[in-house]
């Protein structure tokens, strides 16, 4: 038998390896997430069974509707993380304005950005979702955090995560120094090392987009995904279309098969001329698990990790996947190829 390896000791051998003096709130604060998701993956699972399924009457601060299980899996988060005197402040995909630690309870040095249910659309049709993290260093001087720290580039990001509630739970993360998966052992509660150093392909064969969109879209992305179905591309045959519209779980499997990602800016609602996805919750921390992996994410002009957030709420066009793929994308979004 292949030696179990916990995520908790993974973890503590990371920050020895790499932070041999530091205080452990790190450490601790990447296992209170494995925490929570556990306690999400629990009811995920039995979702059917326990009326969390279907839509609440609400609308998020991005006008979209709110699931019951959208709501449950931020509760689950906020309230693992709020009192253990690790955070300073949080942003989540589901709530307006910055998180702050209740009163009376220490704050500590790390930023804490959230995407609690990602693809919670599909959740009635036991399609994949998942929960993504982004985690940064408080820069602000006085005591408890604010807004300013959320709004930092993803370069400066500590950490990042996301856990998969598919076939089975996984979770990958990164703290700048490989990027490592681990799958949910039911019976024992555990999340065991699955898939180590994770390094996705230079290249690949695969695209992953809502093609529905195509009409709405501006010209660079149109001529891309002309070329990639074109049996005259660079792999003389055309690629293969998946897309599942889970970001978490389409974003799993190019991690890990290789091939592109991405949901680019359209016309389709002239509120929203930028694309769906938010840059804090969603694009930059799987931006930075891709490099850590060796691939590359874009929002067609720029390294995602190098923009500068204005919003909490910001959205960004993305491209995400293996580094030759998304380059190339690039070129033909900046138009400098057709
Ligand atoms: P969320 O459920 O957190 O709001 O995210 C949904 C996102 C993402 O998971 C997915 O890639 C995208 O929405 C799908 O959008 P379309 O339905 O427009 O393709
Ligand atoms: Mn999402
Ligand atoms: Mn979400």
């Amino acid at each position: 038998m292949r030696e179990p390896i916990t995520i908790e000791r993974h973890i503590l051998e990371q920050q020895q390896r790499g932070f041999p003096k530091a205080t452990g709130d790190f450490t601790q604060l990447l296992y209170d997430i494995t925490f929570a998701t556990k306690i999400i993956s629990r009811e995920v699972n039995k979702a059917g069974l326990v009326e969390i399924l279907g839509a609440t009457a609400k609308e998020n601060v991005q006008g979209e509707t709110v699931q019951k299980l959208d709501e449950y899996a931020n509760d689950v988060i906020r309230q693992t993380m709020d009192k253990t005197g690790r955070v300073s402040v949080m942003a989540s995909e589901e709530v307006e304005d910055v998180i702050l630690v209740p009163q009376n309870y220490q704050t500590g040095r790390y930023v804490l950005l959230f995407d609690p249910l990602d693809g919670s659309s599909n959740i009635d049709a036991n399609v994949s979702i998942g929960s993504i993290f982004s985690i940064h260093r408080k820069i602000s001087e006085d005591g408890s955090g604010q807004r300013e720290d959320c709004l930092q580039p993803g370069y400066r990001q500590v950490g990042a995560a996301y856990v998969i509630y598919g076939s089975s739970t996984m979770l990958v993360y990164t703290t700048g120094n490989g990027v490592h998966g681990f799958t949910l052992d039911p019976s024992v509660g555990e999340f065991l090392l699955s898939h180590r150093n994770i390094r996705i392909p230079k290249s690949g064969s695969i695209y992953s987009v809502n093609e529905g969109n195509y009409t709405h879209w501006e010209q660079g992305a149109q001529r891309f995904v002309d070329y990639l179905k074109s049996k005259d591309n660079h792999l003389g045959k055309p690629f293969s279309l998946r897309y599942i519209g889970s970001m978490v779980a389409d974003l799993h499997r190019t991690l890990l098969y290789g091939g592109i990602f991405f949901y680019p800016r359209d016309q389709k609602d002239p509120d929203k001329p930028v694309g769906k996805l938010r840059l804090l919750y969603e694009a930059s921390p799987m931006a930075f698990i891709f490099k850590h992996a060796g691939g590359y994410a874009s929002d067609g002009e720029q390294d995602i990790l190098t923009i500068h957030p204005s919003e909490l709420h910001q959205r960004t066009p993305l491209i995400i996947g293996s580094k030759n793929d998304v380059k190339l994308a690039e070129e033909f979004f900046n138009g400098n190829r057709d």
